[in-house]
């Protein structure tokens, strides 16, 4: 080994000891010499199903390529690009900062200094549910979720919570579905996608964060809305995204993997629900929002809810528990596996509820079906728009 080469190899060391530390905090690269289009690259710490890996994002002047490695095959693909492709690297730890810097002749220099990231910050590994949705990704700029410098803006901290929340939940759900076609495209559709600050964001957690490859389109009733955000997507190279002006009833689709439905109207919820039970959806996640249907149909309950539905403020609160209860039991009546999970907290909003469904062959359909009938009876209401589209739960 040349004294080169060991000036490289104390710098991989040091990175292989800070992620096996968990001192680790991020490493960058720069003086880019390779062929192409420059770019400089930053690897940090992300979880994948739990487990640490190493995702490197490279910045073009147009878009980031980022990859996501296991801890060894991220260190090997750093270090065959150290003193080739890029000719200067420095490794933040909350122990020190490591740099390694190439001249014109290539001769490397090592250097070390004190952490200039505060010690008091938290450790790569503490933070890794923030690094499922880095604020500077570039669609979060162009949907004025973050300015240019990647920070999000005062006003919509609470849009980026509600970002980071729904892509934290998804990620424990997708580990519950049926992953034996991992290889294949996930087909998703997206329910009233509106601007489209959800959508944008999941797909680029499937194909940047998880590398998956991914079909999904965004259903919208709003002309000018898909006009927006399709070109959006063709800005940024998301070639698996479309959207489509369609009202969520007329959509018919024979199969699907993935159907969401997040704040849509009314019972457009139900409609996206439909959709999926009918196009055999691996997961159904819908977090309703206003809830008409049943208030106007609850006149006589049974015994003892009279002193709840006389006050027209609680009669919609227990007519919208009941819209939701009666979707839930539909799902499991349809052979899914359902939980009830608060996806905001309410200090931001009212409709912070997200019903998530995974397929499942355990489920007691019958059981749930009965629940149905019951709570139809005892909440003295016809119709519901889920069930008139279903077959036999009535
Ligand atoms: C409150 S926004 C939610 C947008 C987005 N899903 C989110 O959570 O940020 C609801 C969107 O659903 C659309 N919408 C309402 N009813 C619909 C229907 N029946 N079919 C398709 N889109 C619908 C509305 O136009 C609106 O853009």
């Amino acid at each position: 080994m040349t004294r080169k080469d060991d000036k490289k190899a104390a710098f991989i060391a040091a990175l292989a000891a800070a992620l096996d530390a968990k001192t680790f905090i991020k490493l960058t690269l720069g003086k880019f010499r390779g062929e192409g289009e420059p770019s400089k690259a930053v690897a940090t710490l992300v979880a994948l199903k739990g487990v640490p890996h190493l995702k490197l994002v490279t910045r073009l002047a147009r878009k980031d390529d980022t990859k996501t490695f296991s801890i060894n095959d991220g260190i090997n693909h750093i270090k065959l690009r150290i003193g080739d492709t890029y000719l200067s690297a420095t490794l933040f730890s909350t122990d020190r900062d490591v740099t390694l810097t190439y001249s014109k002749k290539r001769e490397p220099q090592l250097t070390s200094i004190k952490p200039t990231l505060k010690a008091s910050e938290p450790a790569a590994h503490d933070r890794v549910k923030s690094y499922l949705v880095p604020p500077d990704r570039p669609y979060l700029k162009a949907l004025q979720v973050s300015d240019a410098e990647g920070r999000i803006k005062p006003t919509m901290q609470g849009k980026y919570r509600q970002i980071c929340r729904f892509i934290e939940i998804f990620d424990g759900l997708l580990k519950d579905i049926d992953q034996s076609d991992a290889d294949e495209p996930l087909s998703i559709l997206d329910i009233g996608s509106g601007k489209g600050y959800l959508t944008f964001a999941l797909y680029d957690h499937l194909t940047t964060t998880l590398g998956r490859t991914c079909v999904m389109t965004g259903i919208e009733v709003r002309g000018d809305l898909v006009k927006l955000c399709n070109e959006l997507a063709r800005a940024l190279h998301f070639s698996g995204l479309a959207f489509e002006a369609a009202e969520a009833q007329q959509r018919r689709t024979t199969h699907t993997d993935i159907v969401i439905a997040l704040h849509a109207c009314d019972t457009a919820t139900d409609d996206a629900m439909a959709l999926g039970i009918a196009a055999d959806a691996q997961m159904i996640l819908a977090a309703p929002c206003c809830q008409h249907e049943l208030a106007p149909q609850i006149k006589d309950t049974s015994e003892g809810f009279a002193g709840v539905i006389k006050y027209p403020l609680f009669k919609q609160r227990q007519a919208d528990l009941v819209t939701d209860a009666a979707r839930a039991l539909l799902l499991e009546a349809s052979g899914y596996k359902v939980k009830v999970i608060e996806f905001v907290s309410t200090e931001h909003t009212a409709k912070n509820i997200l019903i998530a469904a995974t397929k499942s062959a355990n489920v007691n359909s019958d059981r749930a079906k009965r629940q149905y009938r019951e709570l139809k009876r005892a909440m003295g209401f016809e119709t519901h728009h889920l069930a008139s589209q279903l077959k036999g739960v009535e």
